[in-house]
């Protein structure tokens, strides 16, 4: 048996201890009924197999309960993000009260920066990592536009250098300092969408704080994927979406970081609805918002009950592993593809980083042909993602993804490089 053959594959699924956590998700089925080879993990989580009962168990206390379903049984609604808090919280390496569970990514985001982008007297710029996820790049722009300030001038974009894929941190930096005197904020992805590369949220944080800006962070590739440790960074916000790694279904509602030193300051604007008022005075519906204690004085509004269910089906999971274990599978598993791509199928420019602590389970790879490519996939039953114009990205994702499944993505790729189109 060598490394490359497939009873190594199954071998390494034999001796892996998170292996049993597979038959807990429902993966997407091929036309005999057996699972796809999914590795579009990084795009939308598979589905808890206990999603379903979750979402039914709040579809059947709407029948029964009616209104009464906010206060009147054991999980009633008006705790329904609260319960989700100390999951979240251990995920991202916050305190308990730093994070909230609310609206999506994007709109998160702009609460975010209408929070800490302040922009006054010579601090107007905002300053983002390249590739930025489109959104995010929209976000900010529209934010710049709505102090009447010109992105062509106000906004930073770091690039990686002519001819490389990935962003040099000492480039990250180096522009940071530079920019140092009209820096208000840093809005960096802890690990991005289209390369997969991991940036170092402590240092990169302190370097924001130097040049006396704040510090955002987009952790949409990041939760759920690698360890965090958001409150010892000084992190100042971040936010993240819960479809990717934390398998809580499409268009899932998606949770916020606010730095404790922030949510504890009065002073500190939030955009405010009822939701963010202190739940001990909510509901005496006074004319003045008293900001409930914590990231929660970010909510505005009344949470979407049946997108909260998966959320806790899929956190109770991670509760039960633990990030570090999954982590440690998800470096030797994302290791294992590196090695048969390199060995099978030598023209594929892998452009995620090759230090395994430079990226999560994502390996973004670069093909010659991606159509004939993509059509092979699909037809084996490998499930991947694609990014224009070349990039494939495959994420083997350590709760439920096998070493086989690295195989059978490794060898289909590898044929498609040989036969005919
Ligand atoms: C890095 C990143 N930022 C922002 C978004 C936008 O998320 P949403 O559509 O939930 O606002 C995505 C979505 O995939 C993303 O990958």
């Amino acid at each position: 048996m060598t490394a490359l053959d497939e009873g190594q594959a199954h071998a390494l699924d034999e001796a892996d201890p998170l292996s049993g956590y597979r038959d807990r998700f429902l993966l997407p089925t091929a036309d005999d009924g057996t699972p796809k080879v999914y590795l579009a993990g990084q795009s939308l989580g598979a589905q808890p197999a206990t999603a379903r009962a979750a979402v039914e168990a709040e579809l059947d206390a709407w029948a029964r309960l009616g209104v009464d379903g906010w206060f009147a049984r054991e999980r009633a609604w008006i705790e329904a993000d609260d319960a989700l808090r100390e999951s979240a919280a251990r995920l991202v390496g916050a305190r308990p009260a730093e994070v909230a569970t609310l609206n999506t990514l994007t709109v998160n985001l702009h609460l975010l920066l209408a929070t800490f982008f302040r922009p006054s007297g010579g601090r107007t710029a905002i300053l983002i990592d390249a590739p930025t996820f489109p959104s995010d790049r929209y976000a900010v722009e529209s934010q710049l536009g709505l102090h009447g300030l010109d992105p062509e001038r106000d906004l930073i974009v770091v690039r990686p250098r002519e001819g490389e894929a990935l962003l040099r941190p000492e480039d990250l930096e180096g522009a940071i300092h530079e920019h140092r005197d009209r820096l208000a904020v840093a809005l960096l992805a802890g690990v991005n969408y289209a390369t997969g590369q991991v940036l170092d949220i402590a240092r990169l944080t302190a370097a924001v704080h130097d040049a006396g800006a704040v510090a955002l962070w987009d952790l949409a590739h990041a939760a759920g994927n690698v360890p965090l440790a958001l409150h010892d960074a000084g992190v100042d916000g971040a936010a993240w979406c819960t479809y990717k790694y934390l398998n809580a279904g499409p268009g899932a509602i998606a949770q916020l970081f606010v730095h404790e030193r922030h949510a504890a300051d009065a002073s500190t604007m939030r955009l405010s609805g009822w939701w963010g008022n202190d739940p001990a005075t909510r509901f005496r519906m006074a004319e003045t918002f008293e900001p409930a204690a914590g990231a929660d004085g970010w909510r505005i509004s009344t949470p979407p009950i049946l997108s909260l269910a998966p959320i806790r089906a899929s956190l109770a999971i991670f509760d039960e592993v633990g990030i570090d274990a999954l982590r440690a599978k998800s470096v030797r598993l994302t290791g294992y593809l590196e090695g048969l791509l390199d060995a099978l199928v030598p023209d594929a420019e892998i452009v995620t980083p090759r230090d395994p602590a430079a990226r999560g389970a994502q390996l973004s790879v670069r093909v010659a042909e991606a159509p004939r490519t993509l059509a092979a996939l699909e037809r084996a039953d490998v499930v991947v993602d694609f990014r224009e114009p070349d990039i494939i990205r495959l994420a083997p994702v350590p709760l439920y993804n096998t070493f086989h499944d690295a195989w059978r993505a490794a060898s289909v790729l590898a044929e498609s490089g040989r036969g005919p189109a």
